[in-house]
């Protein structure tokens, strides 16, 4: 494997100093200029932080192969280092990580590590047989333990564990592991292959490989460069790795191989799923399930998916998962395996597994790649089954900042100043997954000082903030909303948070709330700002009560970012232009001063591995803020209809979801058709 890279008519070791033209011997002579050279390489390998390869390829280049051979070493470890090709060498004196040293003695750069030895030290093999083996590694040019897994005289395992000793790098058997393709292919597949290895475990910045061959110092170099992750190397077999390489990227991936496990389960897993006792040991049928629940889970966790969907159909078992908004399938495991799956979801999140007519509402606590994930499980019973949604909650990648969400600058003065008022209600809202928990929290923790006592109702919590108090709604014993806001008006509160207004009663106690002297905020699924005053009309306040306790009602959806390694420009046609209404007004009222219709361009991105083909990554904000003013209060009071208070609101200054989304399109965040399918309908 490690040959192809090396020229074969350089000297593996070369170990001494032998300059060809008599000049340059007479030079060299002198110790003093080797020291000098050496000095010189090592200032500039520790001043550029070169990469190892680097630092080779200049050895190289100031060290022509022919006629001048130098025993170089690049140290990595106390006692180990590469030579010029990478090689790795003893390097004698216990040295510093990252050195550079040049030896000049035939003898110290000659202590090669020994592999032969090892094998003769652990009684595998015989004198003679290495003596046999150390010719054959000559004829062949092949890596002595090559040689010796091919005479039968160890076992790969074998190499590997005295690999491992030897050079206290842990040993990993890749035939009792479960890699995560997506960790695995944080790699491209020729890399890994060229190399003979395969990251295996992320945690934080650190990368564990599983190599082959550990010292390829020029495989790390690669992996921690393509990655900028520092890289923790680990042995293991190559036979290992093979397999864990065509697991990962060939055609049968690791979620096909669990699903085949499952297809080929001697048990019946469509018969009663009960009988999986916690408390029992499980046994072996049981793992793959284990393992594909556990697959789906930390592969959308890495993938950064906000739901996972499990659902039976008639024929398949569909797993989809929600990313950017959008539902894609992620496998489709036999129908069999079903029950099982549920079952096993169920036991994760404390549930009734024999329960399987009535939905369930659960919460699992797991730990992926060191970080601490919740899902918010549902169990629905449809036609075929039970489906399964989890809302992937993780509390590291939380955006509490309110200002990272994507508010235009003038909007979020607007909601700023919302929040800001001692007492008065502030709205959100926006359908099923648009980010308006995500907006309240935010807003909570700018207000979450030590002066204010803030407390919240929610069903369920989502996420734990330091320092408020939440309270976890159970409508089943009586605990509901109302009941909620009733007791919190007794704890003294400055702030209050209601997961969610959608009856009359718990309107009627927020708004009577938020007028005795209290800053009231909530959510309602509404799809725009000027449309919920109609909404809360109609759940039977009197809009007099309307106009005297709310400060602003925010709307929102969230757009898909265009993928910042593959966007390019587009020159907008005029007709395109006039399509979106774009006019010297809008321009002017979006803030965009450098914008003519003229210059103004739109983005759309390519499609590259970085944002999986879709030319689209991650997600932003497009808000509308209405704020109460005393012509609106004017208009909601003689009963005007939603577009009166539509046009007073954007005389007075909003800027609607459709320009946020433009706005957003014509500084290059999104693009325009992410604007029209977001904000269809919208004004
Ligand atoms: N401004 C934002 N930018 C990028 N992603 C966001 C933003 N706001 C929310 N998200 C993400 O969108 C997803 C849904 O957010 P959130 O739970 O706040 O929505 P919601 O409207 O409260 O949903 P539901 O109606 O289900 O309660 C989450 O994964 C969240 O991290
Ligand atoms: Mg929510
Ligand atoms: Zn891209």
């Amino acid at each position: 494997m490690r040959q192809s890279r090396m020229n074969p008519h350089r000297p593996i070791v070369e170990a001494c100093f032998k300059p060809a033209s008599g000049m340059f011997r007479e030079y060299c002579k002198s110790l003093y200029i080797l020291k000098l050279i050496y000095n010189i390489l090592n200032i500039i390998y520790q001043l550029f932080l070169l990469s190892t390869k680097t630092l080779i390829s200049l050895i190289n280049s100031v060290f022509p192969a022919n006629g001048t051979t130098v025993a170089i070493c690049v140290v990595y470890s106390k006692s180990a280092g590469s030579d010029r090709t990478g090689r790795c060498m003893a390097v004698p004196g216990g040295r510093r990580k990252g050195e550079f040293v040049m030896l000049s003695n035939a003898q110290e750069a000659g202590k090669k590590l020994r592999f032969g030895d090892a094998l003769l030290q652990e009684g595998l093999i015989s004198a003679e047989q290495l003596q046999q083996a150390l010719e054959l590694q000559k004829k062949s040019g092949k890596r002595l333990g090559a040689v010796v897994i091919e005479m039968h005289l160890v076992t790969e395992q074998e190499t590997a564990q005295i690999l491992s000793r030897q050079l206290k790098i842990p040993f990993i058997d890749l035939s009792n592991y479960l890699v995560d393709p997506i960790i695995a292919r944080l790699l491209p597949e020729h890399l890994a292959k060229r190399h003979m290895l395969i990251p295996i475990n992320k945690v934080g910045n650190r990368l564990t490989v599983a190599m082959f061959d550990p010292l390829n110092i020029i495989g790390i170099d690669d992996v921690s460069m393509m990655t900028g992750l520092v890289v923790k190397p680990v042995v293991a077999t190559q036979s290992g790795i093979q397999k864990a390489l065509q697991d990962a990227y060939g055609e049968g991936t690791i979620t096909e191989k669990l699903i085949d496990d499952i297809e080929g389960m001697s048990r019946n897993a469509e018969g009663s799923p009960a009988d999986i006792d916690l408390n029992q040991d499980l046994d072996e049928n049981d793992a793959p399930i284990i393992r594909l629940c556990n697959l789906i889970i930390s592969q959308a966790v890495q993938n950064q998916v906000s739901d996972i969907h499990i659902e039976p159909s008639e024929k398949e078992l569909r797993i989809r998962y929600r990313q950017d908004g959008i539902l894609q399938t992620a496998m489709v495991p036999p129908r069999k395996a079903a029950a099982a799956i549920t079952s096993r979801i169920k036991i994760m999140a404390s549930l009734n597994i024999a329960e399987k007519r009535l939905p369930q509402d659960g919460r699992i606590k797991i730990k992926v790649n060191q970080r601490n994930i919740d899902l918010r499980v549902s169990i629905l019973p449809v036609i075929w089954g039970e489906k399964i949604v989890m809302r992937i909650l993780d509390q590291s990648s939380l955006k509490v900042n309110l200002e990272d969400l994507g508010f235009e600058p003038v909007t979020l003065q607007r909601f700023k100043s919302g929040i800001q008022s001692p007492y008065g209600i502030v709205l959100v809202t926006g359908p099923t997954g648009s980010g308006k928990t995500t907006t309240l929290y935010s807003a909570l923790s700018t207000l979450n000082t030590n002066e204010r006592n803030i407390i919240t109702a929610e069903d369920p919590v989502e996420y734990m903030l330091a320092g408020i108090n939440q309270v976890q709604c159970r409508p089943e014993i009586g605990l509901d909303f109302p009941a909620a806001l009733r007791s919190f008006l007794r704890q003294d509160p400055n702030i209050i948070m209601v997961g969610e207004i959608r009856d009359h009663e718990t309107a009627e106690i927020a708004i009577k709330a938020s007028m005795t002297g209290h800053l009231v905020l909530s959510t309602l699924h509404t799809n725009d700002a000027p449309g919920t005053i109609g909404r809360i009309t109609n759940m039977g306040i009197e809009p007099f009560m309307v106009t005297t306790s709310v400060l602003v009602i925010q709307a929102q959806r969230l757009v898909r970012k265009i993928c910042k390694e593959c966007k390019y420009e587009i020159r907008p046609r005029a007709e395109q232009i006039a399509q979106f209404g774009i006019t010297p007004e809008i321009l002017r009222r979006l803030e965009l001063p450098h914008l003519t219709e003229k210059n103004l361009l739109f983005y759309r991105g390519k499609g590259c591995d970085c944002c999986n083909k879709t030319g689209m990554k991650g997600r932003v904000g497009v808000y509308e803020v209405l704020t109460m003013t005393e012509r609106l209060r004017d208009i909601i009071l003689s009963g005007g209809s939603t577009d009166d208070i539509r046009r007073q609101a954007i005389d007075d200054g909003m800027l609607s979801l459709r320009e946020s989304a433009l706005r957003k399109a014509l500084l290059g965040m999104t693009s325009i058709e992410e604007v029209i399918r977001v904000t269809m309908g919208e004004h």
